[in-house]
């Protein structure tokens, strides 16, 4: 097979998979195993490479992200199955910055995709609410914004001191993020849109997110679209989470309400995400970290890996295998097969198994 990527509707992928850290390294190869039952019987022929990357290459080697890395992934591969990234050993968390962030920013994986569904009734902490209720998208900026690291100290360490820390929001950054946002909402037919920020209080970045909103609401008529104060958004998510379909925002409030939007449908272990540039080498994780408290137990939730793993095959244009990984995830969370986070008796492996074998069943 060759070096050289197909892109999204060939008929191969070659893909990284970068376990990481922790959990990482027990979810991931679940998720690989489960993309190969899914894919084989539709001759669909996947290359997976393995990368160390992680906190013992950098404890042993002094290497996060090698030089290179970022041209040889976005050069001869398709996507990134990514893991996670942490451990006590490094407190400073480096490697994970240069890895995550820096392939982040580099590849200019300009949006992050979290999407939410309520699986299943009993994973929700709100009152009455039923699986219809919560499915909802939620597309964040991911390469600006106040995590660009812009900012500094002014007499640090003494009594006087100053910190600053910089909103950056370029305007090709913020309309590529909301095109992005309502193209999607377009294909797949969903018709109500929330833009999200705080021009009332931050209003130089909100009024450039503002104009750009209006101006790019005209070109998508058959969208509903509105704003709300990202405070309010907040408020009205809990409230009710039946009025949201798409909700676009910054880097920070994505974060955080990307989170919140999650923990109404059963939390971390059952949240995926994507960092996407269409067209370009993208990357996959669940949204949970490494996990270090359970770390080796055998008993990590791999289900975040699983429906990631379904949005790379989305992402690849191999729609029938995608489907095929979230009906998996259902089906088992309706027989109540999961692990102790969310209050079921297997561990990692029987998870594993129960899911693999639905999908050679189903493929
Ligand atoms: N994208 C990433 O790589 C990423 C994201 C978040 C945190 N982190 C890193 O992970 C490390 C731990 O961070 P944290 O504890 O704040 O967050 P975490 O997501 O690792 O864990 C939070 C809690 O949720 C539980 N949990 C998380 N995922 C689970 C799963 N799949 N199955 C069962 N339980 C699960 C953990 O046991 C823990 O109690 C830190 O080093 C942090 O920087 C990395």
């Amino acid at each position: 097979m060759s070096n050289k990527p197909l892109r999204a509707g060939g008929s191969h992928a070659r893909i990284a998979v970068i376990p990481g850290d922790g959990i990482g390294k027990e979810v991931t190869p679940v998720a690989v195993n489960i993309i190969k039952a899914a894919t084989a019987k539709h001759h669909r022929p996947m290359e997976f490479v393995e990368f160390d990357w992680g906190a013992d290459k950098f404890l042993t080697e002094h290497i996060s992200l090698p030089d290179g890395a970022v041209e040889m992934l976005r050069d001869e591969f398709d996507a990134i199955l990514f893991g996670a990234l942490g451990d006590p050993r490094v407190p400073s968390n480096q490697h994970a910055a240069d890895i995550l962030l820096g392939l982040r920013f580099k590849l200019d994986l300009f949006v992050n995709v979290r999407p939410t569904e309520l699986f299943h009734e009993r994973f929700t902490p709100l009152k009455d609410r039923v699986c219809n209720d919560i499915r909802l998208i939620v597309f964040r900026e991911n390469t600006e914004g106040i995590y660009v690291g812009a900012g500094g100290f002014f007499k640090k360490g003494t009594a006087d001191e100053v910190a600053t820390q910089e909103d950056i929001n370029s305007r090709k950054g913020v309309e590529r993020t909301i095109r992005y946002a309502f193209d999607y909402a377009r294909a797949h037919k969903l018709h109500r849109l929330c833009m999200s920020d705080k021009s009332n209080a931050m209003i130089f970045a909100g009024d450039l997110w503002q104009r750009v909103f209006k101006s790019l609401r005209t070109e998508y008529p058959e969208i509903e679209s509105r704003h709300l104060y990202i405070d309010t958004l907040a408020m009205e998510l809990v409230r009710d989470p039946r009025q949201f379909d798409v909700i676009v925002t910054n880097n920070l409030f994505g974060d955080i309400i990307s989170d919140l939007a999650a923990e109404l449908a059963g939390g971390l272990g059952l949240a995926p995400s994507g960092n996407i540039h269409p067209g370009q080498t993208s990357l996959f994780e669940p949204v949970h970290g490494s996990a270090p408290n359970i770390a080796g137990k055998g008993i990590a939730n791999p289900f975040g890996s699983v429906l990631a793993a379904g949005m790379m095959l989305e992402f690849l244009g191999w729609h029938d295998e995608a489907h095929l990984l979230k009906q998996s995830v259902k089906a088992a969370l309706h027989d109540n097969v999961t692990t102790p986070d969310l209050h079921g008796s297997k561990v990692t492996l029987e998870v594993a198994e129960w899911l693999a074998h639905y999908v050679s069943k189903h493929a």
